[in-house]
């Protein structure tokens, strides 16, 4: 990490008023959950399609549980990383000036100890009802094998996959986040999925624009926007910035 990039980003956060960052897959990285755009269209061995998307689950559904059982098992398996921990120390600071939208669907952030936290694309913590859409909240405890309602449904993750919409509440209020903040951090995300990668652009199009800062291991999509970034693990640029701000 070239510490001259750690001081600027350190003087960004000093004067923050109001923070947003978007998560993605990266920050967990660390903690033991692969990325997605690691190994060529291929996740967990199975191509996206066959595992999130409406497409998939009407061909599979048990291909999709099963998927998804074990992605459940997995996250239920690990521990949030130092990353995630100085994101929960910044929410304590900054207390309802502070909002994380993620792309993660993995629960590390509630686990760290974020609690303004919105999910855009779901939770693997919850199923929902295909016939009366009810959505319950599981935890990771083991379901059935194909987990069915009260009201005789079957029930599928709570996830968004390909080709559906946002919750419109969720987007909303993230969207509302990034346009009022004046500091936008992007942790560990490759910034190509949309709308969540829009956020930046919203964060950059106010009329006073905010400070946009990445932590990734390389550049992105998001890289032109950004005034500053620190490039190396989360799990280790996070922790350094934090101590290089004396607010561990
Ligand atoms: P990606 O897998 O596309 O990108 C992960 C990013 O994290 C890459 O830019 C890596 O360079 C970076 N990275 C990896 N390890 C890191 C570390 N230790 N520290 C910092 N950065 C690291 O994941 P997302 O951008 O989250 O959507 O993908 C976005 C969405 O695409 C996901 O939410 C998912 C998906 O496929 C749905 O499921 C709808």
């Amino acid at each position: 990490m070239n510490p001259e990039s750690v001081k600027t980003v350190a003087d960004i956060l000093r004067s923050a008023n109001r923070i947003c960052v978007l998560t993605g897959a990266g920050v967990s990285a660390e903690s033991g959950i692969p990325t997605f755009r690691a190994s060529d269209g291929l996740w967990e061995n199975h191509a996206i399609e066959d595992v999130a998307s409406p497409q998939g689950w009407q061909r599979n559904p048990q291909l999709v549980w099963d998927f998804y059982h074990a992605r459940r098992a997995k996250a239920g398996s690990v521990l949030p990383n130092p990353g995630h921990a100085v994101l929960a120390q910044l929410e304590q600071r900054f207390g309802d000036r502070f909002t994380l939208v993620t792309q993660n669907v993995d629960g590390l952030h509630q686990r760290a100890g974020n609690r303004n936290v919105i999910e855009l694309h779901g939770s693997l913590y919850q199923t929902r009802c295909t016939e009366c859409g009810l959505v319950r909240d599981r935890g990771l405890e083991a379901l059935d094998p194909m987990p069915h309602c009260a009201c005789g449904g079957v029930e599928r993750p709570n996830i968004v996959w390909f080709g559906e919409m946002l919750p419109p509440a969720n987007w909303s209020r993230a969207t509302k986040a990034a346009n009022s903040c004046d500091v936008f951090l992007i942790v560990g995300t490759s910034a190509v999925v949309y709308p969540a990668a829009s956020l930046i652009q919203t964060a950059k199009m106010q009329k006073r624009p905010a400070r946009i800062i990445e932590f990734n291991l390389t550049e992105t999509d998001a890289t032109p926007y950004v005034d500053a970034g620190l490039y190396g693990p989360s799990g280790e640029s996070l922790p350094a910035l934090i101590h290089e701000l004396q607010w561990d």
